[in-house]
């Protein structure tokens, strides 16, 4: 195990000691946990796809009507190719390739990218392994990055041939945190608020070939304080669509 945890931080580029550290990525025989060593009384988070309930939402919970496929454009014929900018935990992103469109999923946190890089492997294993539905296989964890990071978009993302660009950004927390999912708050903690998330809507709106969507808390302003083509509204969020040019139907 102490091997498979140096490898794992050597390829994820995560400090190999665990002193000094509010945030600790320990290996278990179940895979990889966070644990918030400053919070003991938080359980560590574990990000499995494969098992409770977050396989349920993406069992049960994952059809048309989710907000966030909606607000896609997920409709017959309409399959986008997506890039999640900002992918997290990848609740959102594995929502909208259990839809049936292609994802990319970008992350710049490092612990964030290892613990998602690993969920998504894991659930692709496991699906081959019981020979489920696939459409893990949608789903592409790029090497951690940001759009924010190149003076010019590299030609691997502009190949991609990117539909729509997805952004879900932390937003400063104003609600009482008891409100806030558990997991979410470690996420907060670990990564802190998105301070620079408006330059991402630019970045976004240059590489998307359709549209660019940006989920927000209902009462939150706009992004980079551009007014959006049309808004999705779902209990706590909206999603702001911009629209750049209309989906072309297929057959798919
Ligand atoms: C609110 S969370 C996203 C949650 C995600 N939609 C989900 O369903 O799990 C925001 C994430 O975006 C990441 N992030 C913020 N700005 C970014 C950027 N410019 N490039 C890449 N990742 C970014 C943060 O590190 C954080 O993990």
């Amino acid at each position: 195990m102490q091997a498979a945890a140096a490898k794992l931080a050597a390829d994820y580029q995560l400090s190999p000691t665990a002193t000094d550290h509010d945030f600790i990525l320990e290996l278990t025989r179940d895979g990889l946990q966070l644990r918030w060593s400053a919070r003991p009384d938080y359980q560590p988070l574990v990000l499995d796809y494969s098992r409770g309930r977050q396989a349920w939402r993406q069992q049960l919970g994952g059809g048309k009507q989710e907000a966030v496929v909606r607000a896609l454009g997920v409709a017959k014929g309409i399959r986008p190719r997506i890039l999640d900018a900002t992918a997290g935990l990848g609740r959102d992103g594995l929502m909208l390739a259990h839809a049936g469109c292609e994802v990319w999923l970008l992350e710049r946190h490092p612990a964030i990218h290892a613990l998602l890089d690993q969920a998504v492997l894991h659930l692709q294993q496991y699906q081959q392994a019981q020979e489920k539905v696939q459409w893990a296989l949608n789903a592409h964890v790029l090497p951690r990055g940001s759009l924010l990071e190149y003076s010019e978009m590299p030609a691997d993302l502009q190949d991609l041939g990117i539909d729509a660009v997805y952004l879900d950004p932390m937003f400063p927390e104003r609600e009482k945190s008891a409100a806030v999912k558990k997991d979410m708050q470690i996420l907060q903690h670990l990564a802190g608020a998105d301070l620079d998330a408006d330059g991402l809507l630019p970045a976004a709106l240059a590489l998307a070939k359709h549209r660019v969507v940006v989920k927000r808390p209902a009462k939150a302003p706009f992004l980079a304080g551009q007014t959006p083509s049309t808004q999705i509204a779902s209990k706590k969020h909206r999603f702001d669509v911009y629209v750049k040019a209309p989906y072309v139907k297929s057959n798919r």
